[in-house]
């Protein structure tokens, strides 16, 4: 079944010099997939993931979710679907600094007025899972990046939303921590059937994907799948890169763990 379907997508931004940022993109998503999207900066992933995640408005095109069209509910029915249907994993995290782990995960639960000790067992449950529980009653300045990271994608989860949209969600974490982040993502997505979008620069992070959007000005640019071995999916990901021109030092060309 196809979760997201994304039908002649366009994105322009006014301004003095007008810029056209997503070129009538065609693309879908299966229930269950978890897929990377790579590009050059400034090759609109950015703004693809945003448009996907309501938080932008296409210029023109479609994008069903679930077959439903936010694109036509009114604010409040929005910011419903979107917390409900959707969780958000970005680069710098987006915790909030005075409030501790668990309430940090929590808060989607206290935005819906829940009953508290359901939100708090849940949020117990998923704590465990991702083996943060010991980091329950800390505040944000006292964790690491790839626990920041960890304690994001909980908050992400706990809705247990159809699609996770993550922006260079191993952007600031140094290569263990990422590839911890990374192990967790695609666990989710095989034991729960998660359905993930992730931006990356990393290859070795779009290697945990099982299929490689590329995206070049705006448009598709080629994708790839998950073969016999990640080492041999990587390598083909690395070569895609190769000739997507935007400059190599944009992508880490490490080996692969
Ligand atoms: N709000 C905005 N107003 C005007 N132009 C914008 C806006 N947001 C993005 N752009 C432009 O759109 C283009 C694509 O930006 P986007 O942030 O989607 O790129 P990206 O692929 O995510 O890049 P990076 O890898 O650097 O994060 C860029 O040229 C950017 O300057
Ligand atoms: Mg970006």
């Amino acid at each position: 079944m196809k979760i997201l379907t994304v039908n002649q997508l366009t994105k322009n931004y006014a301004g003095e010099v007008p810029v056209e940022v997503l070129k009538k993109m065609n693309f879908t998503v299966e229930t269950g997939e978890f897929v990377a999207i790579m590009g050059p900066s400034g090759s609109g992933k950015t703004t693809l993931l945003n448009c996907l995640g309501t938080l932008d408005q296409p210029t023109s095109g479609t994008i069903l979710l679930n077959d439903e069209n936010p694109a036509t509910y009114d604010k409040e029915k929005l910011a419903t679907f979107r917390r409900q249907q959707l969780g958000f994993i970005f680069q710098n995290y987006n915790l909030l600094s005075p409030l501790t782990v668990a309430e940090n995960i929590m808060l989607p639960l206290t935005l819906d007025h829940g009953n508290l000790t359901e939100m708090e067992s849940r949020t117990r449950e998923l704590m465990a899972e991702l083996g943060i529980e010991k980091l329950a009653n800390k505040r944000v300045h006292e964790l690491s990046g790839g626990e920041c990271q960890r304690v994001a994608i909980a908050r992400a989860l706990i809705h247990d939303p159809s699609l996770i949209l993550a922006d260079e969600p191993t952007g600031n974490l140094d290569s263990k921590a990422a590839g911890d982040v990374m192990e967790i993502l695609q666990q989710l997505n095989q034991t729960k059937k998660v359905t993930t979008l992730m931006v990356t620069h990393d290859p070795i992070s779009a290697s945990y994907a099982k299929r490689v959007i590329f995206i070049k000005d705006g448009e598709l640019f080629n994708e790839v799948y998950l073969g016999e071995s990640r080492e041999a999916f990587y390598q083909e990901i690395l070569t895609v890169l190769s000739h997507l021109g935007g400059g190599r030092h944009e992508f880490s060309t490490t080996h692969l763990a």
